[in-house]
């Protein structure tokens, strides 16, 4: 290639270049300058100073590259005059000297953008993405809106917490959606109250949201308001789901009101086996010497009538003694497979012809075939005895008494349902009906123990039993029995 090609391709190089390029002898005169789009008269410019063509000042820029080259001979860097529009870039004037021989002859000066943030781009970038990572991959649903409402930030635990899609909620979700009801303005309120952790913040905020398909779901919330300056900007919102350590609490509260009771049942049981071995002795004095006397002497009517009493009340005595060691548990109890729905209709069997029960309509509906539970007779009969007992007696020998037998098969349980069309059991009554000597009955009308009875035997049988009331309509006890298991040999029940 020649001198002369060589050259050509030079000129059309430093015409393409899309910034200024000026030459300047050292006394400041423009020598020649490339069309960088610029558009000036060329013939207006060259010859011209350089300091007045293109910053319209007398003397030279204080900051001139051009001035610092002429004073150290080596290339120079300075930040061009003026207000820069791109906060990135700084707009600056490089300077070459072009040597003749020793001598500076003229020199070349460059208009360009020095990227002054590279690298500090780069890291901010990066951990820019590391926070995103950070807040998308948290554990609690973290959502961030602007102060209209609108989605600026969603994560993927969010979206299983409310039901809607990522993208879903960042085109058409507004932050008030999440909320039920007057909700969204309590937290908002609450957020700038001094009360939960400061004034724009929330801490451990109890509160329900609102998921998709309307379900409401109770959230422990931490939240505060991203502020920009003094300007109040967006507001995020970390959200724990509840649910699970709500169950867990109620299972734990269950299981100490279970064993309240069991420890109740427990020292209560020893205490009335004492009292009952103590009256047994006296009592059975009392019958044996009443009777004597009844068929020894000749009594007038009226002393035979008291003498009657005094025998009809030491056999009250006598069952409630009964009672009190059947609750201590010191009777023997022999366990045999048995089938529940035999023991209801014999229990049915030996209640149904007595007063109480003849305005009493019985509905029965019993599962044809009911696995065998393993169990003592005499406490599956005490059991519904005293369960439908309690049901005529609230209704007072008039209403509607329902038995229902179900086999539960994925909880290899039996469920016996025993309704009744009474009163109800009231609230407030509701936490001790199984207690020992818990009775509203008139004096001497009830012991109070037979619920607590039945509480035991079912503890006995590893089952469960709930009961309930709608006041004014009557009250149903639940009980679950689990099924003999297949290996005991629960085919033959009785
Ligand atoms: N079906 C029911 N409807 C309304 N209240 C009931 C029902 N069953 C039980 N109760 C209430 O529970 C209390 C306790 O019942 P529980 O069987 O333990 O004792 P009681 O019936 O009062 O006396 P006892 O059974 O020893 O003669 C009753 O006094 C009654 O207030
Ligand atoms: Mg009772």
């Amino acid at each position: 290639m020649g001198l002369e090609t060589e050259n050509k391709y030079l000129l059309k190089a430093v015409e393409a270049f899309n910034r200024r390029l000026i030459v300047i002898s050292p006394e400041y005169k423009i020598l020649a300058v490339n069309d960088s789009g610029e558009g000036f008269d060329h013939s207006k410019v060259i010859g011209g100073l350089c300091h007045q063509i293109f910053y319209d000042r007398p003397e030279p820029c204080l900051n001139c590259p051009v001035r610092k080259c002429k004073e150290t001979g080596r290339p120079a860097m300075q930040p061009k005059p003026g207000e820069y529009a791109d906060p990135g870039k700084i707009p600056c004037l490089y300077a070459y000297p072009i040597f003749n021989d020793d001598i500076i002859e003229a020199f070349v000066s460059l208009d360009f953008d020095l990227p002054v943030r590279g690298e500090f781009e780069d890291k901010a970038q990066s951990s820019n993405a590391f926070l995103r990572n950070l807040i998308l991959s948290a554990v609690d649903g973290v959502i961030a809106a602007d102060k209209k409402g609108r989605i600026l930030i969603f994560n993927d635990m969010a979206a299983e917490l409310f039901g809607y899609s990522v993208e879903e909620a960042m085109e058409s979700l507004d932050i008030r959606d999440i909320y039920p009801g007057q909700k969204e303005l309590e937290v908002m309120k609450a957020l700038r109250s001094e009360d939960y952790g400061g004034r724009g913040k929330l801490r451990s905020y109890e509160v329900e949201v609102l998921h998709k398909r309307g379900e409401h779901i109770p959230i422990n919330l931490n939240a505060s308001i991203v502020y920009e300056g003094d300007r109040e900007v967006a507001t995020i919102g970390f959200f724990h789901d509840q649910r699970g350590i709500n169950q867990m609490k109620a299972e734990l509260e269950k299981t100490q009101m279970q064993l309240l009771q069991s420890e109740k049942m427990a020292s209560l049981g020893k205490l009335a086996a004492g009292v009952a071995h103590q009256l047994n002795n006296p009592l059975s004095g009392i019958t044996l010497f009443t009777k004597l006397v009844m068929e020894e002497y000749n009594l007038e009517e009226g002393a035979r009538k008291d003498l009657s009493r005094v025998m009809e009340d030491a056999e009250r005595c006598r069952d409630t003694v009964k009672e009190l060691l059947e609750f201590a548990r010191q009777t023997k109890h022999i366990r045999r497979p048995h089938d529940i729905n035999r023991a209801i209709t014999r229990t049915l069997f030996l209640l149904e012809n007595q007063t109480l029960f003849q305005n009493i309509v019985i509905e029965r509906d019993l599962a044809p075939t009911l696995p065998p539970v393993h169990s003592d007779i005499q406490q599956l009969n005490h059991m519904f005895m005293n369960i439908i007992l309690n049901a005529a007696q609230a209704m007072e020998g008039n209403g509607r008494l329902g038995i229902k037998t179900i086999f539960v098969s994925e909880k290899k349980q039996v469920r016996i349902k025993i309704s009744d069309t009474g009163p109800g059991i009231p609230d407030k009554i509701l936490s001790h009906i199984f207690d020992p000597f818990f009775t509203t009955k008139q004096e001497g009308e009830g012991t109070g123990l037979g619920l607590s009875l039945v509480y035991g035997i079912v503890q006995n049988q590893g089952g469960e039993i709930k009961v309930q009331s709608i006041p004014g309509k009557g009250a149903t006890f639940i009980i679950d029995l689990p099924i003999m298991p297949k290996e005991d040999g629960g085919s033959r029940s009785e």
